[in-house]
């Protein structure tokens, strides 16, 4: 009978809301193997929920709540994930939103390649949210970005988790959640951020209520105290709005993992960060740094990556679209630590020199990493390049690039 209530707490609450928020829904994530699995009273409440299904969106969650990260073939993930696919049909619920969230935010980000394949592949995904781009803290800085065609969004923190559960019971005491909502940091959340996307967990809404009186708490004293005008949006559009606002969001940044200890606890085991390099020659082309490259892979201690078929056995990963392939695509062109020393593995680029972004990219993926550069004279590298441009176009046009 509790979770009658429950249910029907949602319900009001979401009506509620909806006199405060045009058409505020509440987006329910679920993971199909637990269904008909807890008390009669629970069982119970799935069962109301399903029947009002149409009242709410729906996402899923992972079909038993495991973590994308600790799969790394792709096959028996987009299997789970079919598990919870042929639930929702089953029960008639709506598998066309396009959103979904992971467990721990595992897979999201750091990126899990596997992840973002499997949730196209079978459901089609194409925005989910995350807490921990670029990193948890401080919260004001997390952003979106977009990978392999799916949108990801920042998510905010509401201060509720899975065992904060009685209003009385609050961490320092219920006046601490209400002096959050009332100017606190949660209010403060909500004024700063143009779009705001919050969750929580059943068990705040299955026994003191406290996500329902959290919410509705807060936009009262937003509506009372300020001038903004709340919306909701469907979670595709709210994406395509986000990336409007905020455009410059779109291109991520890639960290190393193991530098956030977050981070590295949803990265796989199967992904090393030594498998990066430690040093790099950035270029310009025609200074010799093909011969260098030669030259350095010559000594036994010093070890290169795989040569690229396509581009000139360069990997080129900072400066161009290769880039947007992630990290697990990179880290693929280096030996395993184990097969080989990684103390002074390191790769050549020659493009890595003369474009802007690349400083950005290395900084923040190899921050401690050793840039070698060849600079000669540059008339002698003009020539050079002259000399290129012939052999390679004929007589009669002449591209210099000093
Ligand atoms: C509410 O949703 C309906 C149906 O999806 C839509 O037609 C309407 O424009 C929405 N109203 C607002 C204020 O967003
Ligand atoms: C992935 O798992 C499937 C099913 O167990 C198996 O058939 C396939 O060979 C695996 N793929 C790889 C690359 O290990
Ligand atoms: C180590 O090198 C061998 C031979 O090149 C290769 O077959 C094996 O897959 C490598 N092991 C790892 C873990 O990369």
């Amino acid at each position: 009978i509790t979770f009658f209530f429950l249910f029907q707490s949602l319900l009001n609450a979401q009506n509620k809301l909806r006199n405060l928020v045009p058409n505020f829904t509440f987006n329910l994530g679920f993971s199909g193997k637990f269904y008909h699995t807890g008390t009669d009273d629970e069982d119970i409440g799935d069962d109301m929920l399903l029947q009002h299904r149409n009242e709410f969106w729906w996402f899923p969650h992972m079909w038993s709540h495991m973590q994308p990260h600790l799969f790394h073939n792709v096959t028996v993930l987009a299997e789970q994930m079919r598990l919870n696919m042929i639930f929702a049909q089953e029960h008639g619920i709506p598998t066309d939103m396009g959103y979904a969230v992971a467990p721990h935010h595992s897979g999201v980000y750091p990126i899990h390649s596997q992840l973002y394949e499997a949730w196209k592949s079978v459901w089609g995904i194409k925005v989910t949210s995350t807490e921990e781009y670029p990193h948890l803290r401080p919260a004001r800085y997390r952003k979106g970005f977009i990978h392999n065609g799916i949108k990801v969004l920042p998510r905010q923190t509401c201060g509720l988790f899975t065992h904060t559960i009685f209003y009385n019971e609050y961490p320092g005491g219920s006046r601490e959640l209400d002096r959050s909502i009332r100017g606190g940091e949660l209010f403060l959340t909500l004024l700063l951020n143009p779009i705001s996307i919050f969750m929580t967990h059943l068990s705040n809404y299955g026994n003191d209520r406290l996500g329902l009186y959290t919410f509705e708490s807060l936009v009262k004293f937003v509506q009372c105290w300020t001038q903004l005008r709340l919306q909701t949006l469907p979670p595709v559009q709210l994406a395509e709005k986000y990336f409007q606002i905020f455009p410059e969001e779109r291109d991520p940044l890639w960290q190393n993992p193991c530098n956030d200890k977050r981070h590295k606890d949803i990265w796989s085991k199967e992904k090393t960060c030594d498998r990066l390099p430690k040093f790099l020659v950035i270029g310009p082309q025609k200074t010799g740094t093909t011969a260098l490259f030669f030259f350095l892979t010559l000594h036994p201690a010093i070890t290169s990556n795989f040569p690229s078929p396509v581009t000139f056995e360069e990997i080129q990963f900072f400066n161009g679209q290769n880039y947007h392939r992630g990290i697990d695509w990179y880290m693929e062109f280096f030996p395993f630590p184990s097969n080989a020393s990684t103390d002074f593995m390191f790769e050549k680029s020659a493009t890595y020199f003369d474009t802007e972004v690349v400083a950005k990219r290395a900084a923040a993926l190899l921050p401690h990493a050793k840039i070698i550069s060849v600079l000669i004279n540059p008339v002698e590298r003009a020539y050079s390049w002259y000399q290129v441009c012939v052999a390679h176009l004929g007589e009669g046009v002449l591209l210099l690039g000093i």
